[in-house]
């Protein structure tokens, strides 16, 4: 299936300059997001995936659906001070000054193997972040799967030991 082209590019925005990438036209129809999901779920499946860990917000429209598809579990990770038990916390840059990332210290079990889903992979800081949180939780980061990769930002310098999974590329 030629997910790219349900994906809408919106010019300028957030400011000018950014040819934002909206998967809401993919979600609204349901084959096409049933696909795209079942697709990122097969991934999962192949890495041996004990638990489904996304960043908010549109991390959990990704995560959540592959964890329900596999029957495994699902773990947010959310800006700081979202979460109401106690969290372990990683900052990560953003264009101007950085912002911070939690997960429940009990989310994941030493050894699980753990595959960490989002949107999209832009300057790779996300999902860079969301590796330290699983990693100091003893998490196996046994996979990163997006829907979207823009591959000019390169994202995923310094993420070369991880299999890495996008369903399309901009
Ligand atoms: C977007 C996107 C990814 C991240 C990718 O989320 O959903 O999580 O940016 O960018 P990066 O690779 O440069 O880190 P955003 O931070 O806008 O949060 P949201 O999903 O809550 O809107």
């Amino acid at each position: 299936m030629d997910f790219k082209e349900h994906i809408t590019v919106v010019e300028d925005y957030p400011k000018p300059g950014i040819r934002f990438k909206d998967i809401t036209t993919l979600m609204q129809e349901g084959k096409v997001y049933k696909q795209a999901i079942n697709e990122m779920a097969e991934f999962a499946r192949k890495q041996n995936a004990d638990v489904i860990v996304g960043p908010e917000a549109r991390g959990f429209v990704v995560g959540c659906p592959i964890a329900y598809e596999l029957e495994k579990g699902f773990v947010p990770v959310r800006k700081k001070g979202k979460l109401p038990r106690e969290t372990i916390d990683a900052d990560y840059g953003l264009e101007y000054g950085s912002d911070s990332l939690s997960i429940h210290k009990d989310a994941i079990k030493p050894g699980q193997r753990v595959i960490i889903t989002d949107d999209l992979l832009a300057t790779g800081g996300t999902v860079k972040a969301t590796v330290k949180l699983v990693e100091e939780l003893g998490g196996i980061v046994a996979g990163l799967a997006f829907m979207i990769e823009l591959t000019y930002l390169e994202g995923r310098s310094g993420l070369d030991q991880y299999e890495l999974f996008s369903l399309v590329d901009f």
